[in-house]
């Protein structure tokens, strides 16, 4: 688990302390597959008023993860919506929300905004070989109880 919040930001950082405790952590045991939690997506995912508050530090992350072939999963939130991506030779996930989701706004002049889909989570199962991501939704509707 690692802490990405920025205080006073909507963008995340990890800075050098942290991704050296994780080096670390990932080389103490590199025979035990490893899953990688954070807020804050560390790439763009073609959501620009999302991408614009992403891990400032993604590639410094990358770098870390990269040296580490056991690391199964990287898993982050922060979007409101199922993302799947490779990264650093792993697969990244974002999970939904288990509250609201957001409107897939890909164009940079469109305003993003919260949109009538199922809440969900990500369930991991990590097993020796890999890891599988399966998505749960957790709503049989899609009304949205609040908004704005
Ligand atoms: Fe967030």
């Amino acid at each position: 688990m690692l802490d990405s919040l920025t205080p006073g930001s909507g963008g995340g950082n990890l800075g050098e302390e942290q991704l050296a405790w994780l080096d670390g952590v990932l080389s103490g045991r590199p025979d035990v597959p490893a899953a990688i939690f954070l807020h804050h997506p560390p790439v763009a995912v073609g959501i620009p008023a999302a991408d614009a508050i992403r891990l400032a530090d993604g590639p410094a992350l990358a770098e870390v993860i990269g040296r580490h072939r056991h690391v199964v999963r990287v898993a982050t939130g922060h979007l409101h919506r199922p993302v799947t991506i490779g990264y650093a030779g792993t697969v990244l996930t974002v999970a939904p929300s288990t509250w609201k989701q957001s409107t897939l706004t890909m164009a940079a002049d469109e305003v993003i905004g919260w949109v009538a889909e199922p809440t969900a989570f990500l369930l991991h199962r990590i097993e020796p070989d890999g890891c599988t991501t399966h998505l749960v939704q957790v709503s049989h509707s899609a009304g949205q109880t609040c908004g704005f």
